[in-house]
């Protein structure tokens, strides 16, 4: 592993078990992750992913080498979404200003919650609330066969940075961890809880 992709982990391990707690994981693994706790999770990643794009989108050169088409995660989220009548909210400022190395740091987080992604499906199995909204689910069966593919490439693209940018893709890993935290807030606001 690259110097990078090993810092990147060790330097983001903390708000990776932090972001999972966040995320309900204690109701995931106990199999009692209701239906609206599941669309929260599905605001949040749709929020998060769908801004992410754009911003990639808007520094197209730059990303070619990221291949932006085979990651696209947006039009799984907001099928999901659709399901229970619901949109991505629109929140304004997300990575507005950001450099293209702290957008790849971002894009670390974004692709490394696909290898996440595989045990969260299984957990959601177990939660029978669920089950009328799984068979038609497609964000959390993530990239599937081509989930070591896709990561391996990324890693790639990652470790062809120039080292004078490893700062800010560190940096950019860790604030988009914590934009995590700031989209759990801002999405509930979008929740219709009874
Ligand atoms: C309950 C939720 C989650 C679980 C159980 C989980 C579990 C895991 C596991 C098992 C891996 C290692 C996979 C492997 O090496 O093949 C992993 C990697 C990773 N996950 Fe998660 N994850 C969760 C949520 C998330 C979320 C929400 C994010 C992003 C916001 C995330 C970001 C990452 C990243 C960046 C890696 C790559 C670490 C590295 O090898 O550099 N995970 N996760």
């Amino acid at each position: 592993m690259s110097d990078l992709l090993e810092r990147l982990r060790e330097e983001t391990r903390s708000l990776h078990e932090q972001t999972e707690h966040l995320l309900y994981t204690e109701s995931l693994r106990g199999g009692t992750l209701s239906v609206d706790e599941y669309v929260h999770l599905l605001l949040i990643h749709g929020a998060f992913h769908q801004a992410l794009e754009r911003a990639i989108d808007s520094q197209a050169t730059f990303f070619q080498a990221y291949t932006p088409d085979i990651r696209r995660k947006t039009p799984w989220l907001l099928a999901d979404l659709a399901q229970v009548n619901q949109a991505i909210p629109s929140l304004p400022g997300l990575f507005t200003n950001w450099l293209p190395a702290e957008l790849v740091g971002a894009a670390y987080v974004g692709e490394g919650s696909m290898l996440g992604g595989k045990t969260v499906w299984h957990y959601l199995q177990q939660s029978p609330v669920l089950q009328p909204l799984l068979g038609q689910a497609r964000f959390y069966r993530g990239y599937g066969a081509d989930t070591g593919p896709n990561w391996r490439a990324f890693g790639a693209f990652v470790t062809n940075q120039p080292t004078t940018d490893s700062n800010a893709i560190i940096d950019g890993a860790r604030r988009a961890f914590l934009l995590y935290g700031d989209l759990f807030e801002r999405t509930r606001r979008s929740l219709i809880i009874p």
